[in-house]
Order: structure tokens, then sequence, then C-alpha cells
């Protein structure tokens, strides 16, 4: 290998770690909410799910009295089911937006438009930001790289679990997307008494 080369070579290594390094440090809002927009839009569209619904998952149970049944789980919480809600979930991200809370100047994505039949209370746009870097683009980008990271995780966690998904993917789980979200909240806060 020649100098140049070698050269170029190192010069390249070294860029990458400096890119990874600036992402770690500045997208934590972005990707804690976007980790919870995968959990929360999954819980939603397996609540859309008739719950009576079951698959045949090869197999038969064993009951109490000796006799077998087929395995069934219902249908929402089928791994086939699952992977198809998966692989259309960060299509719901162009609902959101993100949203500077007046009073805490809090950041967060939040959802701004209104789903199916749903028509809670949605806060005002005005706090909202629609375009520039932080548009939903960017909220997409981070969903799928969260999708693909962690879809075992995912997928393992709502077969079974109801309750605290968000807590267990978001801040437990291999992604560590949530845990400084008190560190921002605080960051904030200063920025604005300064
Ligand atoms: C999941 O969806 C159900 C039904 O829509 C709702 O009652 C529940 O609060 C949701 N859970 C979470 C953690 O969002
Ligand atoms: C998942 O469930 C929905 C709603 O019942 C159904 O329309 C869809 O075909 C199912 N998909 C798979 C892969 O089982």
């Amino acid at each position: 290998m020649n100098m140049v080369a070698w050269i170029i070579q190192i010069a390249m290594v070294a860029m990458s770690i400096l890119i990874e390094t600036a992402e770690g440090k500045k997208d934590k809002v972005l990707y804690c909410s976007a980790c919870r927009a995968v959990v929360d839009e999954l819980n939603y569209s397996i609540s859309q799910i008739d719950p009576k619904k079951t698959i045949h998952v090869g197999g038969f149970r064993l009951n109490p009295d000796g006799s077998l049944t087929d395995k069934k789980v219902p249908l929402a919480r089928s791994e086939a089911n699952l992977s198809e809600l998966l692989e259309g979930v960060c299509d719901s991200m162009s609902d959101y937006a993100l949203h500077v809370d007046p009073d805490t100047k809090k950041k967060q994505y939040k959802r701004f438009a209104p789903r199916g039949s749903d028509t809670g209370d949605f806060p005002d746009f005005n706090h909202f930001k629609f375009d520039g870097p932080e548009g939903s683009n960017s909220l997409k980008f981070a969903c799928e790289s969260i999708v693909e990271e962690l879809e075992d995780d995912i997928l393992s966690l709502f077969a079974k679990e109801t309750d605290h998904v968000v807590d267990k993917l978001c801040n437990e789980v291999s992604g560590t997307y949530c845990r400084c979200a008190t560190d921002i909240r605080t960051i904030n806060k200063l920025s604005k008494t300064k």
C-alpha cells in the first residue's frame, strides 16, 4: 500500500469516529421520541385487531385432563402479524412533528394528526415545528434505525407484554434511547433561565 492511500484510509477512519460521536450526542430527543412513538403506534395497531381472532402456530398444547388442543395465539400478537405491523410502523412518523412545550421548553416529537376514530385533545399547532432539519423525515429515519436495531426485542416484548413496554424497550433493552430524558429537560430549563 502506498503512503497516500494509507493516509486517506486513516483520515476516513478518524472521520467516521467523529461523525459517530457527534450523532450519539445530538439526537437524544429524536431517538427517544422515535422509540416511544414506535411503541405507541404498535400498541394502537394491536388494539385495532379483534382480540378474539386467533391463529394456529403449529403444534399442540397438553391440557390438564391429558387431551391435546391446537396451539393458538391471538392474531394481533402472532409473530407474523407483529412483523407486518412493524414493517409499516415508520410510515406513521409523518403524523408526528417536533413539539416544544411553551412553559417547560421540553422538546419531543408528538402526534399532531388524530388517528381514525380518535377525537381526543390535540395540542396547539402553534407549538409544533413542521419543517426544517427537525421535521418528521428525521423522525422516520430514527424510527427505521430503531426498528432495524431492536426488531427481535420489539417482537418478543409485544408477543406477551401489554404494560411497561415503553420503559422496557426505550430505557432498558439494548436501546438506551430515553435514559437521559431528564438530563435533556434540565439542560433545556437551564438554557431558558440564562
Ligand atoms: C395501549 O392501547 C390501549 C388501547 O388503545 C390503551 O388503553 C393503553 O393505554 C395503551 N398503552 C400504552 C402503554 O400506550
Ligand atoms: C394481521 O391481522 C390483520 C387484521 O386481522 C389481517 O388483516 C392481516 O392479514 C394479518 N396479517 C398476517 C401476516 O397475519
